[in-house]
Order: structure tokens, then C-alpha cells, then sequence
């Protein structure tokens, strides 16, 4: 089975070709030259927001999916540039519709927990009313809106808190800046699912390998998924922070007001997983063993000094 995925050397797009292309046929898409894990994958470097380079792409190789996980996702940079955040979340996104639908492939949105404006109490189930606070999460409603009404074939995947190996991620941000500080801010007021990227694709991995045909036929449909569990950005960061340091570095849980942001975020983003439970039979695992693993990883290739500045 051919599979495209768009921002592929993006941090999910990374994990996604590390899982499938051992067991099926991986494109991959991206508007850079291919990063250097990369180089041996089949690789077509284009812009999306060029309709005929996508056009092109999925007439020469009609995949049967298509994973699109490109899009412009610095929330604060979103916020300080509309137009260049609709230009990558909704103008590439139809241009990925147009083509996938002339090539008959199935298309696999990427969306976020921003769509909603986190007022809810409780977990926020697939047919909640979205509202989001901010540009980013108002491009992928709008993408979102476009797919429903003109994709043939899709499938929504709305995902949070996501980080990975391959990319800028909170908890990369702060074992980085841990380097030199021992002081941290972090907001409390905000709480969510954190999400290993590499658990994501691991999890599309388990359903493509017991049926190659397990997305396609399961119609136009969107789900929540991520890891289980939840917690603050300052109970996350507390967490990888210690797994490194212990109680050497210390953690201050502030209000979001206290740092504040271009882009105004969600206070509950927590997505019902719920839905895709019982669809998939598929319980991801809770977010500190994923963080454990993730941060073994990371150490691996990111060797990190024992002793911090005092
Ligand atoms: N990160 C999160 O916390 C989060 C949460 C919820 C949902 N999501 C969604 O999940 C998906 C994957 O997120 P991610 O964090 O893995 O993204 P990422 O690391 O920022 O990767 C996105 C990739 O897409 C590429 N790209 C962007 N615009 C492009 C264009 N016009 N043409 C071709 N390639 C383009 C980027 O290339 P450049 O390097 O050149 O920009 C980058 O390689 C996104 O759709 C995002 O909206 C993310």
C-alpha cells in the first residue's frame, strides 16, 4: 500500500514514516530538502500552498492514504501572522483536498485541541461546538469545515500537546534551557493530554498492519486521540524536568496571566478519547510512561550535563 505523508520531516511526519515504511510503500512531502533521517525515503520536496506540485505529486504516485501533517503550527507566530496561517492550514490544506481527491486517496487531517475554546467542564467529545481562541485553532476549524464539505475520502485526527524527537516540543524547549537554568515558570491554568508523537503513528502502525483497509473503511468520520492521562504545562514540564534533574530544578506554577503570549490558549483542552476507544479497541498509554520513554530517547542522541549551574 502507497502512503503519502506531508511534512514528513516535521516532528509527527518523522515518527509517521519511522513506523510505516518498514511495512508499506512511504512518500514523503516536505517544502525543506529531506533532513538527514530521511535521506533514503522517497521524497518530493515541495510547497503545498502550490496547487500544482501536490497536483502533480498525487498524479504520478496516487496513494492510497494520505497522512497531511504539514501545516504552520507555531500557535504565537500564527497569532502575529493571519494571513500566513490560513495560507498554511487552510490554502495548502485544499490544495492536499483537490489533489487527494483526484487521485481517489484517503486523507488524514491532523487537527488540534484549539478548535475549542476550553471553557467546558469535562472532557470534549468530537461533537462538541467549537470556538477557538485563537488563529492557529481558527485556520484548522476552517480546514477542518473545508475537508468535511469537499474531501471524498477523509478521516480527522484531532491531537494534543503533541512532542516528539524530530522538532521544537515543550519538553525538548525546557531539557534545553535546563542547561543553564534552574528556575522555572509554568503556567498551571491550562491542562491537557500530553502526546508522544511516536505513540501516535505506532498507533496508526497497529491498525494499517491487522487491516491494510481499516481507515478507508471506516467512512467520513473525525476522533480525539492521545495519550491517557492529563495534566498542567507546569505538572508536564515537572515531570520531565525530574526525570533528568530530580528536585534540582524548581518549578513555580503561575497563572497564565503571569506569562503572557501572543496567542490566548485553552484552559481544559482535554479530548474524549472515548470514541476512538470503541472504534479502534486501542487504549494508548498514560503520558508519564510515554514521557519516560521519550525522554530515554532524547537523552540518547541529546546528551544532557549532570551538574547545573548553581
Ligand atoms: N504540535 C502540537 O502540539 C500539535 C497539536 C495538535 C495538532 N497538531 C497538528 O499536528 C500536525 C503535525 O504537527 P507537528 O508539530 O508534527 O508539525 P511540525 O513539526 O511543525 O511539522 C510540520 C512540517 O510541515 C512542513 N510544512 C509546513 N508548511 C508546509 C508547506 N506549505 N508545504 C510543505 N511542507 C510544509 C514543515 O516544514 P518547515 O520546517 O519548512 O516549516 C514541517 O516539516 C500539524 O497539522 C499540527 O497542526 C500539532
Amino acid at each position: 500500500m502507497k502512503i503519502l505523508v506531508t511534512g514528513a520531516g516535521g516532528m509527527l511526519g518523522s515518527d509517521l514514516v519511522k513506523a510505516l515504511r518498514p511495512h508499506f510503500d512511504v512518500i514523503g512531502a516536505g517544502r525543506r530538502d529531506a533532513p538527514p533521517h530521511l535521506t533514503d525515503l522517497r521524497y518530493w520536496k515541495i510547497d503545498l500552498t502550490d496547487p500544482e506540485s501536490i497536483a502533480r505529486l498525487c498524479a504520478a504516485e496516487k496513494p492510497r492514504l494520505i497522512f497531511h501533517t504539514a501545516g504552520m503550527t507555531q500557535v504565537d507566530l500564527c497569532e502575529l501572522d493571519r494571513t500566513a496561517a490560513l495560507r498554511g492550514n487552510l490554502e495548502a490544506t485544499k490544495n492536499v483536498v483537490a489533489a487527494s481527491n483526484r487521485s481517489r486517496s484517503t486523507l488524514i487531517f491532523f487537527s488540534t485541541d484549539y478548535i475549542f475554546d476550553g471553557k467546558k467542564r469535562g472532557e470534549y467529545t468530537e461533537d462538541d461546538p467549537a470556538a477557538p481562541r485563537n488563529v492557529y485553532g481558527e485556520s484548522k476549524l476552517l480546514a477542518e469545515k473545508y475537508i468535511q464539505q469537499t474531501a471524498g475520502k477523509f478521516l480527522i485526527f484531532r491531537i494534543s500537546w503533541l512532542y516528539g524527537l524530530h522538532g521544537a516540543s515543550f519538553p525538548r524547549t525546557l531539557l534545553e534551557r535546563a542547561k543553564t537554568e534552574r528556575k522555572f515558570k509554568i503556567v498551571s491554568d491550562q491542562t491537557g493530554r500530553p502526546t508522544y508523537t511516536a505513540d501516535l503513528a505506532n498507533f496508526f502502525l497497529d491498525v494499517l498492519s491487522a487491516n491494510e483497509n481499516a481507515l478507508e473503511r471506516l467512512g467520513n468520520q473525525t476522533f480525539h486521540w492521545a495519550n491517557e492521562g492529563i495534566a498542567s504545562w507546569a505538572e508536564f514540564g515537572s515531570f520531565i524536568l525530574s526525570l533528568q534533574y530530580g528536585n534540582a530544578v524548581s518549578v513555580e506554577f503561575v497563572s497564565s496571566r503571569e506569562v503572557p503570549r501572543p496567542a490566548r490558549r485553552p484552559q481544559n483542552s482535554i479530548l474524549s478519547l472515548r470514541k476512538m476507544k470503541g472504534v479502534f479497541g486501542f487504549e494508548p498509554r498514560h503520558w508519564q510512561e510515554a514521557a519516560g520513554d521519550f525522554f530515554q530517547e532524547y537523552r540518547q542522541f541529546n546528551p544532557i550535563q549532570k551538574d547545573i549551574p548553581s
